[in-house]
């Protein structure tokens, strides 16, 4: 599908990649781009629309679907990470939260869209994904599952909308430069050049969006994952649970 002249909804998009979602969409020429927040206050981008939604709100979810039943490209951005291990977190809460927001949030949302895509004609999903859905980091360990949830979930909701024509694109990267990423300063990719990445793909028609280096390094590697992606993340967290890291 083409970007210019499509109607586009990005969840988050009052920071962040959202924001440059957002943006980028205005730069393509879509005749419309609804700018989703917690706050709609805070969607201040030129040619972006606000509109109120909290994606773990059931109600409000529906209301969006509703208000913007014109929707042909669906971003769903909005996510949240909140640095938490399996074993030692004191209590489930951030667990919980990321898996409503990431999973649940997502999968409301896509059920929410899938009717209002196919009156477009299929149009697409982009879900913004991560490095994090192919392996577990003890360093952000729930935050991981409910990304490897959210890639399950994309790839089941690309096979039950295939009927309707609906692109569904997988976007995976590693550090992005947004406040989510500011406490590392390992390398990190803009926000800019993920979302000129993303739409291109669907322009291209391609399912998934590996946007940077280390992405494609790690899908690489999945097949022996047990040699070449957990053993040098097993010495960085023993070292850092002994103290000498
Ligand atoms: N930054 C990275 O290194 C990185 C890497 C790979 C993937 N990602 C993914 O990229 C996406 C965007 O992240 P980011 O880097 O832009 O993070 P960010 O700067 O922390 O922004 C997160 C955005 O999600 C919104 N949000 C959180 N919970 C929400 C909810 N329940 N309902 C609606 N909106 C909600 C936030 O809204 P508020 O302003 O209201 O909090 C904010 O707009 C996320 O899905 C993240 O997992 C990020």
């Amino acid at each position: 599908m083409q970007i210019s002249g499509s109607v586009a909804l990005v969840t988050g998009a009052n920071r962040g990649l959202g924001l440059a979602f957002a943006g980028e969409l205005v730069r393509r020429g879509a005749a419309r781009v609804y700018g989703a927040a917690r706050d709609p206050g805070t969607v201040t981008e030129p040619g972006v629309q606000p509109v109120a939604l909290d994606i773990t709100d059931g109600d409000q979810v529906e209301r969006a679907a509703a208000q913007c039943a014109d929707v042909s490209l669906l971003v769903n951005n909005a996510g949240v990470l909140r640095y938490s291990t399996f074993t030692s977190a004191p209590d489930l809460d951030a667990a919980r939260q990321e898996m409503e927001t990431n999973y649940f949030g997502t999968l409301r949302m896509c059920r929410a869209f899938a009717s209002v895509l196919a009156a477009a004609g299929g149009g697409a999903i982009v879900n913004m994904l991560s490095i994090t859905s192919f392996f577990t980091n003890p360093f952000n360990a729930s935050y991981g599952a409910s990304k490897a949830a959210e890639w399950s979930l994309t790839n089941g909701v690309r096979l039950e909308l295939h009927h309707q024509g609906t692109l569904v694109v997988a976007v995976h990267a590693g550090f992005i430069d947004t406040e989510m990423a500011a406490l590392t300063d390992a390398p990190k990719i803009s926000p800019e050049s993920v979302a000129g990445q993303v739409f291109d793909a669907v322009e291209a028609g391609q399912v998934e969006v590996l946007a940077d280096e280390r992405s494609r390094d790690v899908k690489a590697k999945l097949s022996r994952d047990h040699e070449l992606i957990y053993p040098p993340i097993q010495e960085f967290w023993d070292a850092a649970v002994s103290g000498t890291s």
